[in-house]
């Protein structure tokens, strides 16, 4: 038999750019679905006609019952937080017995990590989670003779050694933060508790997916975050702590590189971003941000947004208000935190920084039905960044400082906007031709093939894209 081969997924933007709804419509093509980064700070939405469900650690590929689902060494995992998922899971019907396989070499977020993130992610405004500490732990390895970075597989070779080095982190820490009310008994029985669900699903041979490819396994890879998070080549340091490119698929997903086949990258129409950082085309800027994040996100949460009145937010002559609209109209509200997301226009010099650098082969364009609610507003068309200027020079490149890039004035460039509702729209054919030539404008930028465009959020609100032939050819140069 012939082997198989794989395809990696990753977001271009600031991440939540619907990337599981874009698995979710492929997954049938595949064999195995693989996560190859970061842990629950990802929130990944599924709407199907019986179900919405969020996932965090589980690959998107769920609702196909005969596929693997894999989550790789370059992940971070929350046991408590696995087990939670896994039963919301069973709650539709979704059985993962025989499916889900954890790398034996997958390090474990320990509760130590959540507690330290918990005091002190407020100037990157982090999901809480732990994910900074347990990568920066895994990195240390050792501080003198305590271990540090503790694996999945780790509870299963010796588990009173594990469990004993997990208590001494966590008892460590709470020494040095002296005076945090914090019930150690508690935390380690709900630590192990949540470990005799999780340790049957570990997959203790390295050669897991290796083995499953070369004998006709085809594999897509689900990057999680998105590539603007990454820790070297995104917004340094406002990031997650893993690597979010496409490249460490073939690191964290536990498979050479010499099966990969193409690289598939989601966008969505209207930027978002969540945490601080630098966003040149957030609609408001700095107000944005500051608004947003207010209450570490929580003080402007969507309950507070839905008693504001879209339409006059909408017409006003303020972007920080067309930002606030847009927001409520795209229910842009955390999926793991519920904080409200910063809003900004499609950047398409980031967009095509992202494509370049991840060698990405095909894009697909979410939220594409949001465009609409500009002719609702005063402005002159559909807004997009085409060119930054930074220190009176125009640059068409994402500066590699995030103090710079916090700089960039971005050029804005309007494109007709159209009335029509293209949620229920199938095919090219009918959608409104302003829509159809922002698109070309688009592949034009960033020369790559769009092949899907997101018009709902439901499984089937999509609409597939041929690629020009023009457009195929330069892909990849
Ligand atoms: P991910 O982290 O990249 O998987 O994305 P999230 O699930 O965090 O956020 C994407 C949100 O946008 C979800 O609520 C999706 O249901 C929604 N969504 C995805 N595609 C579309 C689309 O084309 N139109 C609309 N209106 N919503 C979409
Ligand atoms: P998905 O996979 C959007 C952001 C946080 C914060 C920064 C660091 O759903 O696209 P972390 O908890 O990772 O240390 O936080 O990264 N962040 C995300 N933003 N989508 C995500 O995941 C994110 N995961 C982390 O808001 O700014
Ligand atoms: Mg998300």
């Amino acid at each position: 038999m012939s082997h198989g081969y794989s395809d990696v997924l990753i977001g271009l933007q600031f991440g939540d750019e619907g990337k599981a709804r874009v698995i979710d419509l492929i997954a049938g093509d595949y064999d195995i679905i693989a996560r190859f980064n970061g842990g629950p700070n990802a929130g990944h939405t599924i709407e199907t006609e019986k179900h919405k469900i969020a996932l965090h650690q589980i690959p998107s590929g769920v609702f196909y019952p005969d596929k693997i689902l894999y989550i790789g060494s370059g992940c971070v995992l929350n046991p408590e937080k696995l087990v939670a998922e896994i039963k919301e899971l069973e709650k539709v019907g979704v059985d993962l017995s025989d499916r889900l396989h954890i790398s034996g070499q997958t390090s474990v977020i320990q509760p130590h990590h959540i507690l330290i993130d918990k005091l002190t992610n407020k100037a990157i405004g982090t999901t809480e989670n732990g994910i900074g500490p347990a990568y920066a732990d895994r990195a240390l390895r050792m501080n003198g003779n305590r271990l540090l970075n503790i694996k999945i597989e780790d509870f299963i070779h010796n588990n009173d050694f594990a469990i004993k080095k997990v208590r001494e982190n966590l008892a460590e820490t709470l020494r040095l933060l002296s005076g945090i009310n914090y019930d150690i008994e508690e935390s380690m029985r709900r630590f192990k508790e949540s470990l005799t669900v999780v340790l049957p699903f570990v997959e203790r041979d390295t050669l897991f997916v290796d083995k499953k490819v070369r004998n006709g396994a085809r594999a897509l890879f689900e990057g999680a975050q998105s590539f603007m998070l990454d820790v070297i080549k995104g917004t340094v340091p406002y990031v997650t702590s893993s690597h979010t490119a496409a490249g460490y698929a073939y690191v964290g997903g536990d498979l050479s590189p010499r099966y990969h086949r193409k690289t598939i990258g989601v966008a969505k129409a209207i930027m978002s971003r969540v945490g601080h950082g630098p966003f040149p085309s957030e609609y408001g800027g700095m107000a944005s941000e500051t608004y947003c994040m207010e209450g570490n996100g929580h003080t402007h949460d969507k309950a507070f947004e839905a008693e504001l009145n879209v339409n006059e937010l909408l017409r006003s002559d303020d972007f920080f208000d067309i930002g606030r609209a847009l927001r409520i109209l795209g229910n842009e509200y955390g999926a793991t935190t519920g904080r409200p997301r910063r809003i900004g226009m499609l950047d398409l010099v980031q967009l095509n920084y992202a494509i370049r650098t991840n060698g990405v082969d095909e894009l697909f364009l979410n939220k594409c039905d949001l465009l609409r609610d500009f002719s609702r507003t005063k402005l002159e068309g559909i807004p997009q960044v085409s060119a930054y200027r930074l220190e009176n020079k125009v640059i068409d490149y994402v500066p590699g400082s995030s103090f710079e890039y916090g700089q960039v004035t971005p050029a804005v460039e309007f494109s007709p906007g159209f009335n029509e509702t293209i949620t229920e729209m199938k095919d090219m054919t009918d959608v409104p031709k302003s829509l159809t030539n922002l698109l070309n404008q688009i592949e034009h930028h960033i020369s790559c093939p769009i092949t899907g465009m997101g018009v709902g959020p439901k499984r089937e609100e999509y609409v597939k894209i041929n690629p020009s032939k023009e457009i195929s050819r330069t892909a990849g140069d």
